[in-house]
């Protein structure tokens, strides 16, 4: 039988009292994620630098279930671009997600299989909902703090990374003399004209 559980958000880091698994992700796992592969390719040469860390509490992968844990971004940029996750689907399209924003400042950006797209500013005491079908991918925006997020979705949800991977998402999200642009994404292509 299961018992009720809690864990404590340590702040100021925002950091879980406990956890299961620890997750980090460094840049060399972002392969081709990046528009500028050659900043890319000039940071990783200098340091595989971590991108973000994950921590998450193991429960059942099913329906019924709620996965849970928290997400931190730390702030730097390759190239004009802002560190981020990988981002993705739920291999169960169906499933919804809602992240609480702890601490920093970032944004969500999101969008469905048909191309619409959405970005969603994170800042600490933000709820955002992503509702089923929306792929999702934080970017950390600030310049000095982590983006930490509380993050909850249904335990069957599962993973799709490689639509994502292929194409990336249709906006990225840089930095032009200081300023957070939104701009589209070369290596995207709409849905329908995908071989
Ligand atoms: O379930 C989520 O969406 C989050 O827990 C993410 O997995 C987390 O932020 C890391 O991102 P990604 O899974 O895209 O590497
Ligand atoms: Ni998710």
């Amino acid at each position: 039988m299961d018992l009720p559980s809690t864990f404590d958000v340590i702040f100021p880091q925002a950091l879980p009292s406990t956890y299961d698994n620890h997750t980090v992700r460094k840049l060399s796992s972002m392969k081709g994620q990046f528009a500028d592969q050659q900043a890319y390719a000039r940071l990783l040469d200098k340091e595989d630098v971590v991108l973000y860390e994950v921590y998450e509490f193991k429960r059942p992968q099913e329906a019924g279930e709620l996965l849970y844990g928290i997400s931190v971004v730390h702030p730097g940029k390759v190239g004009d671009e802002y560190y981020m996750t990988k981002g993705h689907f739920h291999a169960v399209r169906e499933t919804a997600e809602v992240y609480y924003c702890l601490k920093g400042q970032g944004v969500m950006v999101m969008e469905t299989p048909e191309g619409d797209w959405a970005v969603e500013e994170l800042r600490p005491g933000k709820v955002l909902y992503v509702p089923p079908c929306w792929a999702h991918r934080s970017v950390n925006t600030g310049s000095q703090e982590d983006l930490v997020t509380f993050f909850v979705y249904p335990g069957h949800a599962g993973h799709d990374y490689g639509t994502i991977e292929q194409y990336g998402f249709r906006k990225l999200v840089i930095e032009v003399n200081g300023q957070l642009q939104i701009v589209d994404n070369p290596r995207w292509q709409a849905p329908g004209e995908r071989p």
